[in-house]
């Protein structure tokens, strides 16, 4: 078996000491990299006045981590700037609040340069090479350059939107050509695979040879969507833990008989977390017989602080908050609860266990793993209902859900409505295909996916002529 090598921009070290749980996602890698004796390759989360071109290597049981510190201007310009916004907002299809400079751009492709050189000195002929998220676009073209002949693939947690929008960004088309260095890129769903190929086509000449490949000049390229899932019965299991946490005993005491509504997300303007709040308000002033009835609990942990769309969103959310709870409010009840802390995974599974509703209404969202950590949690003999944007990945596996538009204050509102009303039969009828398709589908299976098919051998552009211009079967 390869010894294989994941690369992406934060790097998660087990640390049995660690308050909150790791993510799913670490968990998954951490199990794949132990099963290749891997290597973590990313930048450290520090920012050093003399960063070493070299990175610190940590060894933990079978696997290693190597990390790289990063100068202030390399951070401000790779990670704030050219990352998160240029290529966040235009990938989330929100070409207004995309600010590209020309400076974070050449500090993108910087960056991307030197952790590069600093990989090449680690990897060995025969690994594999599996890179994560649209920090690193350019990495498997740095690479090349520097000679390596490794298979590389690529995974984009984000959404890939339409040649339209991704072509109004300065250096789009550079990326896209960056992108033919990858062996495989997989995506979250199919509406994403389509987006790329059509950008490759349309923008760069590429040539589809058939729907999950494509070829410009002598390179080739699989593209395919690979659904990431969750870990289910570590996340099942956190839940039900936490369910005597002191956090949920006092949620469950504050509530009294009131239903809970629940949100979760970064504090990240594609969440739609003030359109949310809009559409809650709707809900109250359609249905008035339900205040002091219902309480909705906004969790949303400050995230890119430093870059100003977000310190803008942040404004906004406070403002929206405090009109609704100052026109809707009562003595003895508020209608909005916000909180930016980070609380513990299984404490958020617990809450969304005591919950009625999920509400899960991002603008734009490549997954949304929100929504499968809350129907994971939910109580089979009593399930909660999910509302879910369709804007987001995961509507493409969980039909089963509410499906809404998220910019609709109305629909949303009407939702919740049927929501808090609807009977155990047709909440259980709903949550049980969901709970299947996210067991069959967990974050394993995903991962396994994703390397069955980047080990897979494509075959060469003669040798598939060859094949299919071969006389069919008699
Ligand atoms: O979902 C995209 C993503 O960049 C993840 O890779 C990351 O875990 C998350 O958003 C949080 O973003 P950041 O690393 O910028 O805090």
């Amino acid at each position: 078996m390869p010894r294989l090598v994941v690369v992406s921009n934060r790097v998660s070290i087990p640390d049995p000491a660690a308050k909150t749980a790791a993510g799913g996602l670490a968990v998954a890698l951490k199990d794949v990299l132990e099963s290749h004796r891997g290597l973590w390759f990313g930048w450290s989360g520090k920012v050093a006045a003399q960063p070493s071109l070299h990175p610190t290597i940590i060894e933990k049981g079978s696997v290693q981590y190597a990390l790289m510190d990063l100068s202030s201007q390399d951070r401000q310009e790779y990670y704030s700037g050219f990352a998160n916004r240029a290529l966040w907002p235009t990938m989330h299809y929100r070409i207004g609040l995309s600010e590209f400079s020309r400076a974070d751009y050449a500090g993108y492709l910087r960056v991307n340069r030197s952790f590069a050189r600093a990989l090449a000195g680690l990897v060995r002929p025969d690994d594999v090479i599996w890179v994560h998220d649209y920090h690193l676009i350019p990495l498997a073209s740095e690479l090349r350059q520097l000679g390596l002949q490794n298979r590389i693939g690529y995974f984009h947690h984000i959404p890939w939107p339409s040649p339209e929008v991704l072509g109004t960004l300065p250096g789009s088309n550079d990326l896209l050509r960056a992108m033919m260095d990858y062996d495989l890129v997989g995506v979250q769903t199919d509406r994403d695979a389509d987006n790329l190929r059509r950008n490759l086509v349309q923008e760069i000449g590429a040539t589809p040879r058939r729907s999950d490949l494509v070829e410009l000049g002598d390179k080739r390229m699989r593209i395919k969507g690979f659904p990431v899932g969750i870990d289910v019965e570590g996340f099942q299991g956190g839940a039900l833990r936490a369910g005597s946490h002191r956090l949920v005993r006092q949620a469950r005491e504050a509530l009294d008989s009131r239903s809970l509504i629940m949100a979760v997300d970064r504090l990240d303007y594609s969440k739609g977390i003030p359109e949310r709040m809009e559409a809650f308000e709707r809900f109250l002033i359609n249905n008035p017989e339900q205040r002091g009835r219902v309480t909705f609990l906004q969790v949303a942990p400050t995230s890119r602080a430093d870059v100003p769309e977000y310190a803008q969103l942040s404004r906004q959310v406070n403002e929206t908050l405090g009109r609704i709870n100052g026109d809707l409010g009562e003595p003895g009840w508020v209608p909005i609860h916000y909180t930016t802390s980070a609380y513990p995974r299984s404490v958020l599974g617990a809450l969304f266990r005591l919950s009625r509703v999920g509400l899960v209404t991002p603008l734009r969202d490549g997954m949304n793993l929100v929504a499968k950590e809350y129907v994971v949690a939910q109580d089979p003999a009593d399930p909660g209902v999910l509302i879910l944007s369709k804007f987001a990945g995961a509507a493409q596996q969980l039909g089963e859900a509410l499906i809404v538009n998220p910019s609709d204050k109305v629909e949303v509102a009407d939702a919740i409505r049927d929501a808090l009303g609807m009977s155990l039969s047709e909440r259980i009828r709903r949550w049980r295909p969901m709970m299947a398709t996210l067991k069959t589908c967990d974050v394993r299976w995903w991962a396994d996916a994703f390397m069955r098919e980047l080990t897979r051998r494509t075959p060469a552009p003669a040798e598939r002529e060859a094949r299919e211009h071969a006389a069919p079967p008699a």
